[in-house]
């Protein structure tokens, strides 16, 4: 049997169809009643009259809620006036299933209501926008990579030691041993750049964020890029030309459904590339000439993200940040042992960090000396420092959360609503 969707109404004009879907709203008369079917592709208008529709369907009026999963049967027409431009006639209304009466109404709710609601809340318009802008950009992502010569290499979600240090690590029994749930994928991409060159790896990850802010969920989506001969400058093209992938085709593709969240797009159409590239040392200097109290060394807050990313209206890229703040498999910066050959990407309008990466300590000793430093042993890292033992090379990742990508680029004003369930130190249902 063929399938219709409301969103390809254009093609159906004067044929008679069968759509699927829930009953969204209704407008009842005395000879007449219209039906907002919603099937997940789209909302079109039913149009029921005592003439057109059989008396059982007519009828349905009666009995019909908010919800209740209906099937419609007529011809569609052209029509200007209704909200997706087109209509159908029904001959035939047929209910599925009616439903009780459902919890989420128009009025305004709460956001502890409608986030213990989410398996339903996902059914509104706001939240199709967000999702489906969620899938453009994931999609965006992955033509990048795979149009670029980049190898995907799934990489484990238990994991044996940390990679962005013990403080976030969500630990669990593996049949008597300790294991971890991945914090990210790179130590294992490192491998798969020695294997591939260009390789990398896109799942979710797990970070035990034990407070509660707008910018951290404790499962998140993290794509991490691994690329053998590539420093860091390098590094950096590739971070730059992605993101600037990503908003374009998202512009491109979802600009009714950025429309729906009322984002200012003009916002997105000023990221222009190259994007800016200054040194952990010149935002220092931005925070200081902006009256913030802050000393080289330190790490930067939200507050002072949000100051430095104001400065640009593209995302800016801080680079070389102080080797004390930033993990062990970072390189020394040759020219300044105390900086690491780091890079954050903050996004405009006070996102925030949307890519963490750097070029890879390819020395063994000084890799060495600093897990030890970290309170681990050359053991808990052997196969990692085999990477160092057979062929060690210059390479570079970074890793882009793609949950702060759809909050920036979706302008929402926490990241609770860019994945489907999210997850929080406060929530794990539903
Ligand atoms: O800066 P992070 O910790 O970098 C890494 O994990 C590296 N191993 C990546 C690499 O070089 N391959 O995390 C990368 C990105 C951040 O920039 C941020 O966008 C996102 O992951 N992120 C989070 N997103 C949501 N909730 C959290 N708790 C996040 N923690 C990091
Ligand atoms: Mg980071």
């Amino acid at each position: 049997m063929k399938e219709y969707f409301i969103q390809h109404a254009k093609d159906y004009v004067g044929k008679t169809v069968t759509l699927k879907g829930w009953a969204y709203s209704f407008r009842k008369g005395g000879k007449i009643w219209f039906l907002q079917l919603r099937d997940g592709t789209g909302v079109m208008q039913c149009v029921v009259t005592k003439f057109d529709a059989d008396e059982a369907s007519f009828e349905l009026k009666n009995v019909i809620t908010q919800e209740t999963s209906v099937m419609v049967t007529g011809v569609i027409k052209e029509e200007p006036r209704s909200p997706g431009g087109y209509e159908i006639l029904a001959s035939k209304v047929e209910v599925v299933a009616i439903a009780e009466e459902y919890p989420i109404s128009k009025k305004e709710h709460g956001i502890d209501f409608l986030m213990n609601n989410r398996h339903l809340w996902l059914r509104s318009k706001r939240q199709h926008a967000i999702i489906r802008i969620r899938h453009t950009i994931i999609k965006a992502i992955r033509d990048y990579f795979d149009d670029r010569d980049f190898t995907l290499l799934d990489t484990p979600i238990f994991q044996q030691a940390a990679t962005e240090g013990t403080a976030t690590l969500f630990e669990t029994d593996y049949f008597g041993e300790k294991a971890y749930l991945t914090q990210s994928g790179q130590l294992y991409g490192e491998a798969g750049a020695a294997a591939f060159g260009k390789i990398y790896c896109f799942g979710p990850t797990f970070r035990a964020e034990k407070s509660s802010t707008r910018r951290h969920l404790t499962e998140f989506w993290m794509v991490e890029p691994e690329m053998a001969y590539c420093d860091l400058d390098m590094d950096m093209d590739v971070a730059e030309d992605l993101v600037f992938y990503i908003v374009s085709q998202v512009l491109e593709h979802r600009r009714s459904e950025l429309e729906t969240l009322e984002r200012d797009i003009s916002k997105l159409e000023a990221v222009q590339s190259p994007f800016p590239r200054i040194s952990y040392t010149d935002a220092v200097k931005i925070l200081q000439e902006n009256g913030v109290e802050f000393e080289w060394g330190d790490d930067f807050g939200g507050g002072d993200e949000t100051i430095i990313s104001n400065q640009f209206p593209s995302p800016v890229m801080v680079h070389r940040y102080p080797s004390a703040i930033k993990a062990f498999y970072m390189k020394r910066d040759p020219e300044n042992e105390k900086q690491a050959m780091a890079l954050d990407m903050l996004a405009p309008e006070g996102y925030g960090e949307i890519i963490g990466g750097s070029q890879r300590e390819d020395d063994i000793d000084a890799l060495i000396s600093r897990i030890k430093a970290d309170g681990a042993t050359e053991e808990d890292y052997s196969w990692y420092l085999d990477l160092r033992r057979y062929g060690s090379f210059p390479h570079s990742g970074f890793g882009l959360g793609v949950e702060r990508v759809v909050s920036w680029i979706c302008g929402l004003k926490h990241i609770r609503e860019t994945i489907p369930f999210p997850r929080t130190i406060s929530r794990l249902n539903p």
